[in-house]
Formats: C-alpha cells, structure tokens, sequence
C-alpha cells in the first residue's frame, strides 16, 4: 500500500515507536510516585514537555498534555464557561471539533458569529472586525485548513484581537512538519496540536496556553497537568509525541522542500494528464504536499475505490456514507458547487514517500481518467 493520506494521519516515525516500546516495557511506574520508578516516569514526561515546547518555541510549564487536537479545542472552549456573558467569533471551514463544540456551547449560554471565506478559503481580517462586539473574549481560528490547506493569516487576526482584549486561540493540527509553529511568533493565546499528524501516537496531544488562569480542567480528578487535566498520564505516547516534536522540526526544512517538489510536480502531471483539473485552496498560501483536486465529470467515491483497488490510499474531499456522496461542508462554504465537490479528491503527502511513488499515483490515476 502507497500512502498519500498524511493530513488523516501518518505513520509513527521508527525511533518513536522504538521509544515508545522500551517505555511501555521497563517503565511502569506511576509519575506521581516518589520512588524511583516513578521519577523515571516523571523525568520522561518532563523530558517531553521540554521537547515540545522547544519546537513550538515556548516553555515548558505553557504545555499540558491532551488526549489529542479534539481534547486540547474543547478545554480552551469549554473553560469560557466559568466567565459570563462571552462572545466568540470564528469561522464556518473549522474543524468538527470546533464547529460542533460551539454549536453545544450555545445551550449554555455562549453565543458565536462565524466568518465565512474567499473562494480559496481565506479568511478576511475586515470580516472578523465586524464580527466583534463588546463583550467577544475569545477568536478562535485554524491556522491551516484540513481539507485544502489553506493557511490562515493568524499573525494579523491576533494584533485585531490584542488591541480589543481579546484572547486568540488556534487549531494548529495540520501544520507540525509543514510549516513553523511558533507560538511566540504567531502571539497566539491558546494553540492545539495532535501528534498522529506528525509521526507521532494517535490519542495524545497538547495544549499551549499564555496563561494558565484562564483554563479549567475538563477531566476532574487527580492534579496531574497543573490540575489542568487529571489521571495517570499516558507516559509512552508522551515522550513518544516529545521525540516526534523533536524529530519534525529538527528536519522541517527538508520536509517542506520535498512536500513543495512532491506537490509541485503531482500538480503539474496532473494537468497534462486530466486538463480540467481543478487545484483549490490559495496557491500562494498554503500548507505543502496537500492537494485537494476536483475532477469534473468523476464521482470521487468512484475515484476512491480505483485507487483502493491499485493499493493507493488517498481521501475524498467529501464524507462517504451508504453509497451516496455528500458535497464537503468546507468546498461548500468555498463556492465549490455541488457536482464538483463530489469529485474531489485530497492527496497529502508526507515523509513516507518517495517520488517514484508520486509517479505510480499519477500512472494509475492516468489509467482511471482515461479508461
Ligand atoms: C484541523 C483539525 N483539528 C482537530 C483534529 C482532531 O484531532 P485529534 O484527532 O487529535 O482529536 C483534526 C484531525 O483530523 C484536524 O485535522
């Protein structure tokens, strides 16, 4: 099987899987013990958090760790809840565990406004300043997009939210290995990550905050995680996701140039191939080696299953469900109209590939679109 699925999920990287085996093996100890085995814990948690906090550019006690991306969004979200009266703004292409969270929160009491965006999926910084009334205490806005890519221009939306105390959160679990992630540099509030995006364990992730103070805990327990997130934690796929962290941003440059060289020649074979190919997102502002294409005239349920069927994984830009296609939620709100979001594909490289691989895609899927 040729995987050209990373923005779902990647592959553990070798070394983090070796960590993670030795760990799971010798060091059964509870971090919270003071005897050796649990030091011997503690110190590789420790260790994790340095790491990751190094990659993103902050400190170690800005960093708790989440069971994922969906976990670290809903603690920044549900902790508004312990403040009265709080508006948030965000937009309509987030993720399901923004979108849904804050469709929830509306029953107790938080109300929202969402952006909408270009036919690129760019959010505007004018669309977010009307958005804003007096008592807005949160923006909370993706820094690149699932679907397509597309980079959000967070460094602008926090001097608009700063200047009217307000508080900025960003859903950042796209972007380790594609882009720099720093916080200190973006001056977010509030950041999401996941560590299955970046050769890391899935159900681990982390939450960087500014401030502790505005965060509740939404598991109630022991005072692990500065009372921030209680129970044992997962200590394996914590220092796994640490030397991941490590790992992604010790060789981000060579990642992003060999995305960018997958992504460019895909895109360019593939117009010789299937002229009417339709490239979305905003080229000049976007994550590398994730290339969401419509193929006008083709199902991409269809498409999908032919290259299932070459041992090629990729993923529709649509939701599957009982033999019918649904038009993505996200192309929608793009403008993409709905013949064409049905024929769209999403091929995300990553560091599994090869370029040899590259051409085998392009090869079968010159076979598909012209049979
Ligand atoms: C943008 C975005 N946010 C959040 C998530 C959820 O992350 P997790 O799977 O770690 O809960 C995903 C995963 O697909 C994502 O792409």
């Amino acid at each position: 099987m040729y995987y050209f699925d990373h923005s779902a999920t990647t592959p553990v990287h070798s070394d983090v899987l070796d960590l993670m085996h030795s760990i799971q093996k010798d060091v059964y100890g509870n971090p919270s013990s003071v005897h050796s085995q649990g030091r011997k814990a503690r110190l590789l948690i420790e260790t994790a958090r340095k790491q990751v906090a190094k990659a993103i550019g902050t400190i170690p006690n800005q960093i708790i760790f989440t069971s994922g991306g969906t976990e670290a969004n809903n603690q920044v979200f549900w902790s508004l809840l312990n403040q009265n009266n709080i508006h948030v703004v965000s937009d309509t292409i987030e993720h399901p565990a923004i979108l849904k969270v804050l469709s929830e929160m509306e029953t107790h009491g938080i109300d929202y406004d969402l952006v909408t965006v270009n036919k690129n999926g760019r959010i505007s910084i004018a669309d977010i300043e009307s958005e804003i009334q007096e008592n807005t205490g949160l923006i909370s806005i993706m820094l690149a997009n699932n679907e397509m890519g597309t980079i959000q221009p967070i460094k602008e939306i926090v001097a608009l939210a700063h200047e009217n105390n307000i508080l900025v959160h960003s859903d950042a679990v796209q972007c380790m290995g594609k882009m720099p992630v720093d916080v200190n540099d973006l001056g977010v509030d509030y950041l999401s990550l996941s560590a299955h995006k970046f050769y890391g364990p899935k159900g681990i992730g982390i939450l960087y905050f500014k401030n502790k103070d505005s965060l509740s805990s939404l598991m109630i327990g022991g005072g692990q995680e500065k009372g921030l997130r209680a129970g044992t934690e997962n200590i394996a796929s914590i220092a796994g996701m640490g030397l991941a962290a490590e790992l992604v941003t010790n060789q981000l440059d060579h990642h992003i140039k060999e995305l960018a060289s997958f992504e460019a020649h895909f895109k360019s074979e593939l117009k010789t191939i299937f002229p009417n190919a339709i490239f979305n997102g905003d080229a000049n502002n976007k994550l590398p080696g994730l290339v969401c294409v419509s193929f006008p005239g083709y199902r991409s349920d269809i498409l999908m299953a032919k290259l299932d069927r070459a041992n090629l994984a990729v993923s529709s830009g649509s939701a599957c469900g009982s033999g019918n296609v649904k038009p993505s939620r996200v192309l929608s709100e793009m403008g993409v109209d709905d013949e064409t979001n049905i024929s769209t594909l999403r091929f995300s490289f990553g560091a599994s590939n090869t370029s040899e691989q590259v051409d085998l895609l392009l090869f079968e899927l010159k076979t598909i679109l012209t049979d």
